[in-house]
């Protein structure tokens, strides 16, 4: 085994508080919503950090990052590690951010130690593990990996109408087209990501290390309804076309289609509701909706699916409301390399750290990079399961452990 790489808790912890501090919101809130002032910010960040690890960097044109620790045998094909770094409103410090800080805490660690890796290492930043703009998770990975083709991803839209195209434009400037985004099918040799479990499972077990097999099914629907608008006093109560209530109804649905899928897995969630215009003395005219529909296993996922995508038109016409369903995504669960996975298995118990295999109920960059490398993830506790909130927390120990894992796989791997 390598000598032990330092693995400096208070840099990292240092460094993970500098980027919390980059937000749209002030601390302890985080919000960095992709192409936003705070999210640029948090690349330029990231950026310098890289360049004073000495990593070579390139930025597709999508915005994902890669940051190159060159190896001395360049026939060998890469290993890739990362995460993201924008945050959905209102989050915490963590998400992401340890796998992105965390990996180049690993790198710092593994170059003092002495090691040179044959095979190149990279660090990977994804543009959008977070659906917050434009309603799909995953963009930078899925684009990458070719799950989402170049056209289909500069013509998202967000909220205002604004494509991703002109997004895109705006925030990075020129840049080659997207179709030169995808990568070859054997770009890397492997791919980990260390990430906070998002879960409860490790606390309660008192477990340091997760390993992960498996990442569940998300999927996402958007739906425009629009009714008719007037006086909420004037317009009487049989002959109204409320979006607003259309959309309460299909949000109760959703609800409905999970809890009875007969899966304890299947969960679903209207996690955006807009109306307009908005005034409590005007009939809400249009509603726009977005739901998040997972599970593990893809046949209850699918009859849900199916189930919410039947009511949405059975609601609406009851209402006399128009609708409009879009699907944003509808993906299939990952499953992990069994190799990698053996890999940090074998790391933990040489660190003496129990490790307990589990699987994703949060999805992941990793759940796009599995469809092309060999891929697995790393999970560290956090505390009371919480995350996608202010108060997500791990300790730096918690992360520590998580880092120590990370490097001593990458050598193993790289070795
Ligand atoms: C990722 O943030 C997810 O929603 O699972
Ligand atoms: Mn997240
Ligand atoms: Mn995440």
């Amino acid at each position: 085994m390598l000598s032990s790489p330092i693995i400096d808790s208070r840099r990292l912890q240092d460094q993970i508080d500098a980027l919390a501090a980059i937000s749209e919101a002030p601390l302890p809130v985080v919000t960095r919503v992709l192409f936003s002032e705070a999210d640029l910010r948090g690349r330029a960040f990231i950026k310098e950090r890289c360049h004073e690890t000495g990593l070579s960097l390139r930025e597709d044109a999508i915005g994902n990052l890669f940051a190159r620790w060159s190896g001395t045998d360049q026939e060998l094909l890469p290993l890739g590690t990362g995460s993201h770094i924008d945050a959905i409103p209102n989050a915490g410090r963590y998400d992401g951010v340890v796998g992105v800080l965390g990996a180049l805490e690993a790198i710092r660690a593994l170059k003092q130690a002495h090691f040179a890796p044959r095979r190149t290492i990279e660090l990977i930043v994804f543009t959008a593990e977070e659906p917050t703009r434009f309603g799909i998770g995953c963009l930078g990975s899925r684009l990458l990996s070719g799950a989402l083709p170049a056209e289909r991803t500069a013509a998202l839209r967000d909220p205002e109408g604004q494509t991703l195209e002109q997004w895109r434009t705006r925030a990075l400037g020129a840049k080659p087209e997207l179709n030169s985004v995808p990568l070859a099918k054997n770009a890397y040799a492997g791919f980990i990501e260390l990430h906070i479990e998002q879960g409860p499972l490790l606390e309660k077990e008192n477990i340091p290390i997760g390993v992960v097999e498996k990442i569940a099914a998300p999927s996402t629907l958007r739906v425009h309804l629009t009714g008719v608008g007037g006086h909420a006093g004037a317009v009487l109560m049989p002959e109204r076309h409320d979006a607003l209530l259309a959309g309460a109804e299909i949000a109760l649905a959703v609800e409905h289609a999970a809890l009875t899928s007969g899966s304890p897995d299947t969960v679903a969630t209207t996690g955006v509701f807009r109306i307009e215009p908005g005034a409590v003395n005007s009939v809400p005219c249009r509603a726009w909706l977005e739901i998040d529909l997972r599970d593990t296993r893809l046949s209850t996922r699918n009859a849900a699916l199916e189930r919410i995508e039947n009511a949405i038109p059975e609601i609406s016409r009851r209402r006399g409301v128009q609708f409009q369903l879009e699907r944003l995504n509808v993906d299939a669960p990952a499953n992990c390399d069994s190799g990698l996975i053996a890999t940090v298995i074998e790391v933990c118990r040489e660190l003496a750290l129990p490790v307990k295999t589990m699987v994703s109920r949060a999805y992941h960059d990793s759940l796009f990079m599995a469809q092309i490398c060999p891929t697995t993830m790393i999970f560290i506790p956090c505390r009371g399961g919480v995350s996608h909130r202010p108060d997500e927390y791990s300790s730096p120990e918690q992360i520590r452990n998580g880092v120590l894992v990370l490097a001593h796989t990458l050598a193993k791997m790289a070795g």
